[in-house]
């Protein structure tokens, strides 16, 4: 009902603004002023986290993409191995599993069966399965050992939007606890990280207040048939999910690629006025990984694309390359996703609703997939 949309013309629109609240929710009461983690609900003993000696992330569709950017988190943080994989080839491949691994599944529903098969098979293994979920009592968490909510409220659109700023959330959380409980050195990067993990809601708010020019570009692509999203390191799970975003909303043909995959193929696709959106990691820290993509960006501009640029606040090498740029706030470089994500579902929105196409419910899709 509209009383329910709070005065939005869809739910995504109002499920996209309720993101710092959903961010800075399902921090509360997890991290306390000096930087330490409390995660009591994590019911399994720190005796066995000590010992895992492998992590296996299991999801689907937007949720997986989470798990592709905790990967990242987790390898880094802790140095434990961590694996990610489409919970629907998951057990079917025969995994080596046992209790010494920790399975990681993320679900917003707690109802998806790919999902639910893979833990079950998980567990039949012996090992020990925490699930990120964001409904209250469902399947997933239920048959699991363990549960580390998101506190995104219901999530009613199709297309998840705050339900993964949480997921990602969630998983650095797991990741920043693992490496409490196993002793690993809190060095001056994951002090920082800690830190600015509080303030990160503010990030995402800042990053709402900016997207007009995002719609706008949006609506002056409504007739295009094709859009390409780039990204190295964590920014390429996020242009995956730019690119799942726009299928399942705009149903356009859009592919998410590692931008160094870029010469071994995909930049044969590269035409004149081809709209690509590159996301653009931080200029400090890892500056190389920026280094590369400036470099490109400025390839597949000579080939005649049209670059849409999703760079940091003060990142000027970008600016003689981009058609378009857009800007978010400098986080550390793993937290960058909680920022980078939001123009790519607002881009996908607006394209939608340009085109015509109904947000909340798009064709063939349904908000939880309870069968095979
Ligand atoms: C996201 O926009 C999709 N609708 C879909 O990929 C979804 O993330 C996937 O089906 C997993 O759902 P779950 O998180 O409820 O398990």
């Amino acid at each position: 009902s509209a009383a329910e949309m709070g005065g939005y013309d869809y739910f995504m629109l109002k499920e996209i603004a309720e993101q710092p609240k959903a961010v800075a929710d399902t921090l509360l009461g997890r991290i306390d002023p000096a930087g330490s983690l409390t995660l009591d609900e994590v019911r399994i003993p720190p005796r066995v986290l000590r010992e895992v000696d492998k992590v296996v992330v299991v999801a689907c569709g937007t949720a997986f993409h989470a798990g592709l950017i905790a990967k990242y988190a987790i390898e880094h943080w802790t140095r434990i191995p961590c694996e990610v994989e489409l919970a629907s080839e998951f057990r079917y491949r025969d995994p080596i599993l046992d209790p010494r691994s920790l399975v990681i599944a993320i679900s917003q529903s707690g109802e998806t069966m790919d999902t639910l098969m893979a833990l079950r098979h998980a567990r039949e293994q012996g090992s020990r399965v925490l699930a990120i979920c964001n409904t209250n009592g469902s399947t997933i968490p239920r048959e699991s050992d363990a549960v580390l909510y998101t506190r995104a409220g219901p999530e009613v659109a199709v297309a998840s939007t705050k339900a993964f700023l949480t997921q990602l959330v969630a998983c650095y959380l797991v990741a920043l606890y693992l490496g409490q409980v196993r002793g690993t050195k809190w060095g001056d990067e994951i002090r920082a990280v800690v830190r600015d993990l509080a303030e990160i809601s503010g990030a995402v708010q800042r990053v709402l207040e900016t997207m007009e020019p995002v719609r706008e570009l949006a609506r002056s692509l409504a007739g295009k048939d094709t859009v390409l999203f780039l990204g190295r390191h964590v920014g390429y799970p996020v242009a995956l999910e730019g690119a799942l975003k726009l299928k399942e909303l705009a149903y356009m043909h859009a592919e998410g690629f590692a931008a160094g995959e870029l010469k071994h193929g995909p930049i044969a696709l590269i035409e004149e006025d081809l709209p690509v959106v590159v996301v653009v990691p931080s200029p400090r820290g890892r500056s190389v990984l920026h280094d590369k993509i400036v470099s490109n960006i400025q390839e597949i501009r000579a080939r005649g694309a049209r670059t849409i640029v999703i760079a940091e606040e003060g990142d000027e090498a970008v600016v003689p390359y981009a058609d378009h740029l857009i800007r978010v706030p400098a986080t550390p470089t793993l937290l960058q996703p909680l920022v980078t994500t939001v123009p790519l579902q607002v881009f996908a929105c607006e394209l939608a609703t340009a085109r015509g196409n109904e947000v909340d419910q798009p064709r063939n899709l349904a908000k939880s997939v309870t069968v095979e």
